[in-house]
């Protein structure tokens, strides 16, 4: 049976609206919900079986720990053995907002959370209704990326259902989310701390304050440190090649007569042929996050032979675009 879907103001969440929500997950149930990064799929994260819920909906492994979303530090600090000054800067500094934290996990915390890790990820979201949820239900929520395991994440109530419509209970659709990409991932029983995934909150924020920090593996090929860093993943269904002077291998596939999705950047390079379908990106790396995952989702939609992405520019702003475009590519070409 397709989910309830409720429509929500993403500013000023009606009470009501929440409080049904917020019934949802009480009673073990599967609510998706507008986080500034992307759609998360919630539950109870004390609930085991509620927490099992999410990972039949999405068809995720079970070696795949899940973040858990608190309304407070005071929350986050309950699902913690330790909670370190570290820990305190940093969500003094970034939450609410799209940094998550690698702690050592209290025995409170149910094993399917976290995998059966002795670790637990935690972040405060930055969105009014998520937010709200947290505070109505007044539990913490394990929720991952609400989109079917190893898929593109969502950032339209529309691609939530695309994947999920008949596996969960309520969606709250608040309209596109901002961010665009998932969280920052921040390893922080580790000295120095490591980054597991490049995220909104830059390297450069980061390390402005905590000084230098280990990064994760670039190279998917290198042992995981966390599952979702899996070399294939945010993935849509459509073939995706990432190449320098993209122009050129639109037109060679043009050609063969392909029809052909190119996201590029340059604003300058068009090609004039019914077969090509061009999405002009934004050369700033905020905006492109912003707007990657619904270009993917559109293009993916139309039943195209692949799409070929022009290599996003260099540098720590842009590192969360590569990291994401590694994964969903079948061909990457370094900046
Ligand atoms: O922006 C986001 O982070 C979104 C919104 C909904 O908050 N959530 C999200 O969740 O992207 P998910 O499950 O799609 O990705 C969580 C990432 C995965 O790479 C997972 O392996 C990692 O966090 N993770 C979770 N718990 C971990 C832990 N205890 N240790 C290391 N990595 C962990
Ligand atoms: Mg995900």
């Amino acid at each position: 049976m397709p989910c309830e879907v409720l429509r929500v103001d993403p500013v000023s969440p009606s009470p009501d609206v929440i409080a049904r929500a917020a019934a949802v997950v009480r009673a073990g149930g599967l609510v998706a919900f507008p986080t500034e990064t992307v759609y998360g799929l919630g539950a109870n994260a004390l609930d085991p079986a509620a927490v099992a819920r999410i990972f039949t909906a999405k068809g995720r492994p079970a070696a795949n720990p899940l973040i858990v979303h608190v309304a407070e530090i005071a929350d986050a600090r309950t699902m913690v053995a330790a909670w370190s000054d570290l820990a305190q800067r940093l969500a003094e500094r970034f939450w609410p907002g799209p940094l998550t934290l690698v702690l050592p996990k209290h025995s409170s915390v149910p094993d399917p959370v976290t995998a059966g890790g002795p670790t637990v990820a935690l972040r405060i979201p930055a969105h009014p209704v998520a937010l709200a949820l947290l505070r109505a239900c007044g539990l913490p929520l394990a929720a991952p990326s609400a989109n079917r395991s190893t898929e593109l994440s969502p950032t339209e109530a529309g691609h939530v259902l695309r994947g999920l419509a008949d596996r969960i209970d309520l969606l709250l659709d608040a309209r596109p989310t901002m961010g665009g990409l998932e969280s920052t991932v921040l390893d922080l029983t580790t000295t120095p701390p490591r980054l597991l995934r490049p995220g909104l909150v830059t390297i450069t924020q980061l390390e402005a304050l905590l000084g230098p920090i280990a990064r994760a593996p670039s190279d998917p090929a290198q042992p995981v440190r966390s599952p979702g860093q899996m070399a294939r993943h945010y993935a849509p269904q459509t073939l995706l090649e990432v190449v320098t002077h993209s122009r050129d291998r639109v037109e060679v596939l043009c050609g063969q007569g392909r029809r052909v999705g190119w996201l590029t950047h340059h604003t300058s390079e068009k090609i004039d042929s019914a077969n090509v379908l061009r999405i002009l990106m934004p050369a700033e790396p905020v905006s492109y996050s912003a707007q990657l995952y619904a270009a993917l989702h559109r293009l993916d939609d139309l039943g195209l032979h692949c799409i070929v992405v022009e290599t996003p520019p260099s540098g720590d702003d842009w590192l969360a675009v590569h990291d994401r475009l590694r994964r969903a590519s079948t061909e990457y070409h370094q900046p």
